[in-house]
């Protein structure tokens, strides 16, 4: 089972529509990221790219897009959404695809997924053999703050049709869990119970930052999503870096 398994079906509306609105993130990425800093780009290569949501509004803006996820119904529903573009089941902390790009993006924190800094080394890698060299790798991260207020936060509800779906966080020795329940509809009063675990981390600006800069990166910039300069209180980071 992986992660998002059972999930899947509401991730689209939680995720997407109302945690964070589609067309702002395309334009924030496709503008202030890479026209900002690599205008000529033609080829991007989506690490966890999901169902293929942001992928696909980049293909219609002309670019040539190549997805790569771990799971596999992720990447059949991303399938639907699909022309002739390129689609990878593989782990992003160890995959090679004989290939280079103009861009490498990693969008919606999904490098919190993984658990460990060794992992996150081998995604930093990963990135720097699959882009061409001076062109941009740009991924964004949940902060520590961020999860550490979430744990103290109350559950999250969202409804759907009958069915509702509830999402906590806990916080573990070195990493964050999410408790996902999803009270499905069957008939009358009667509701299935279905959970799922999802687990999360995030590591301190000032260490991804070392760490990239000595594997040959250079940073263009760090943004705050939400209020543009980088706080202590920043919630979710962009970054955008040069390979060099
Ligand atoms: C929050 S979703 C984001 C999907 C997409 N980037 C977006 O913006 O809609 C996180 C994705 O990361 C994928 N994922 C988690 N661990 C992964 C790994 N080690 N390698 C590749 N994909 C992974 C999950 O399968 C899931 O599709």
């Amino acid at each position: 089972m992986k992660t998002y398994d059972k999930f899947l079906d509401y991730y689209e509306e939680v995720v997407r529509w109302i945690n964070s609105p589609l067309e702002d993130e395309v334009a924030f990425l496709h503008e202030d990221c890479i026209m900002e800093y690599n205008p000529e780009a033609k080829s991007i290569l989506e690490l966890a790219c999901g169902t293929w949501t942001v992928a696909k509004e980049f293909v219609k803006l002309g670019y040539d897009v190549t997805g790569l996820d771990i799971n596999e119904k992720m990447l059949e529903k991303a399938k639907k959404n699909l022309s002739k573009n390129d689609l990878v089941l593989a782990d992003m902390t160890d995959f090679d695809l004989d290939k280079t790009f103009d861009v490498v993006l990693c969008n919606y924190n999904s490098i919190c997924h993984l658990l460990t800094w060794e992992e996150w080394k081998k995604f930093f890698s990963m990135a720097y053999k699959h882009l061409k060299k001076d062109w941009i790798l740009i991924f964004d991260i949940n902060t520590l703050f961020e999860f550490e207020s979430i744990t103290r936060d109350f559950a999250q509800f969202y409804t759907f049709w009958d069915d509702v779906v509830c999402l906590e966080m806990f916080k573990k020795t070195g990493y964050f869990e999410w408790l996902i329940k999803i009270f499905s509809h069957k008939e009358w009063s009667d509701f299935e119970l279905i959970t799922e675990v999802v687990k999360e981390n995030s590591f301190p600006i000032s260490k991804i930052e070392k760490e990239l800069k000595e594997t040959w990166f250079e940073l263009l910039e760090k943004v705050d999503y939400h209020y543009g300069k980088v706080f202590a209180e920043s919630e979710r980071v962009y970054f955008i870096w040069k390979k060099s």
